[in-house]
């Protein structure tokens, strides 16, 4: 049995790359195009590992997906490939409809020809399992309940706009060609090999290294923070026993404000790796707003719950815990991933 991922080298396709291995023999065809960021080191452990089928490669290319869903006839495809930074889809909006839109696309087509052609108890089998996010739901009031799988689409910004376009597109080919579709929708994660454009891995790297910690605007918005094995979890267990055509969120249960992420991450720091010059928290910088920022975001996870069972394992202090020091014990990861394409990115977002 073989699964097919797209997005293993990212951040949560690495781990879920890097957890199903550890739970299954069923090999994993890991099909990546290595942007800025997808890193092979974060899978240096599969190393010499058969379950695990590396192709570089685009989901866009429809010649080589083809090609793969004929010689390896997955069981299920994961898609994670997708371009993830919203600060960057406000920078240049056209790659995120290019992998986003477009290669989902390409991928359901594939996917969709594949599946035709299966027979018996390999086409019941058969599934697609599409990653995406809460952002799709827009920002919520301060008050207002938590996303439900009711909730309206409502994107903000280019990234989520073209999430949200390949929900549809997810959708509709259950609809109309009855591909057999499942969706999660999660909240923000956290945790190893988190590249470090996103908050709580910039702050880290940002605070070991002396340099400001940039808090946009007034820092109050809220994310709903879940550890990214949790989320691994939850799609095995839709993968599993969800049902075919229907979407779950995915979350923490752990609203928190961004200023007080930072606060936590300095204190932490504090006590694991004490600064001589003083407290990190000296270090907080607020700069200018993201343009179009949406202020609250918070799951609803009942369904899953109730339907599939599946709860997060970590609290947020022991899985924020568990990152920190993992960023303290892989500086070479670090110093890695900070390449002169990462240096730029700094400059053109946070300025000198
Ligand atoms: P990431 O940016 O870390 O990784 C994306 C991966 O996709 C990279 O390895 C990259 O090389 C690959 N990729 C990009 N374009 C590709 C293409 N055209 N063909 C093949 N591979 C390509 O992203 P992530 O944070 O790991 O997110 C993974 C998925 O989960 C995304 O679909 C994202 O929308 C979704 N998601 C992320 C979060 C989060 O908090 N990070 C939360 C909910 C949902
Ligand atoms: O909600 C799920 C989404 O979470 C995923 O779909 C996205 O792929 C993922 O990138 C993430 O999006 P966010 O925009 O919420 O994550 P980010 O880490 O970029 O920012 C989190 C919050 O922190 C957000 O309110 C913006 C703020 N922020 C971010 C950065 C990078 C800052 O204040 N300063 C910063 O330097």
């Amino acid at each position: 049995m073989t699964i097919l991922v797209t997005g293993g080298a990212g951040f949560i396709g690495s781990n879920f790359v890097l957890d199903w291995l550890a739970g299954s023999d069923e090999t994993v065809v890991n099909l990546d195009a290595l942007s800025y960021a997808g890193n092979l080191r974060n899978l240096a452990s599969l190393q010499g590992d058969a379950r695990h089928v590396f192709v570089k490669g685009d989901i866009g290319d429809r010649a080589l997906v083809d090609g793969l869903l004929a010689s390896h006839r997955p069981r299920a495809i994961v898609h994670f490939a997708a371009e993830s930074h919203v600060d960057r889809s406000i920078h240049g909006p056209g790659e995120f409809m290019r992998t986003n839109v477009m290669g989902t696309f390409g991928l359901l087509e594939a996917a969709r020809g594949h599946y035709a052609g299966l027979e018996g108890g390999a086409k019941e089998a058969f599934r697609f399992h599409h990653v995406s996010t809460d952002e799709v739901y827009g920002s919520l009031a301060p008050d207002a309940p938590a996303f439900t799988e009711q909730h309206t689409y409502e994107p903000n910004s280019p990234y989520s706009a073209s999430k949200a376009a390949s929900d549809h597109l997810v959708r509709a080919w259950h609809h109309t060609y009855g591909l057999p579709v499942l969706t999660t929708n999660c909240s923000n994660n956290y945790g190893p090999y988190h590249f470090p454009e996103k908050l709580i891995p910039l702050m880290i790297v940002n605070a070991l290294a002396g340099k400001p910690l940039p808090i946009y605007g007034d820092g109050l918005q809220v994310r709903d923070w879940l550890y990214v094995g949790d989320h691994c979890s939850a799609i095995r267990t839709v993968l599993a026993s969800g049902r075919i055509g229907e979407t779950y969120n995915v979350g923490g249960w752990n609203e928190q404000a961004n200023r007080d992420i930072v606060l936590t991450i300095c204190a932490l720091l504090d006590e694991l790796r004490p600064d001589p010059a003083g407290p990190y928290a000296r270090l907080i910088t607020h700069v200018a707003d993201r343009p179009g920022h949406d202020r609250r975001y918070a799951i609803d996870a009942r369904k899953i719950e109730r339907e599939l069972g599946w709860r997060p394992a970590e609290t947020f202090a022991t899985g924020i815990r568990k990152t920190v020091q993992w960023y303290l014990d892989h500086a070479d990861w670090v110093a890695d991933v900070q390449s002169g394409g990462y240096r730029e990115w700094v400059k053109q977002q946070y300025g000198a």
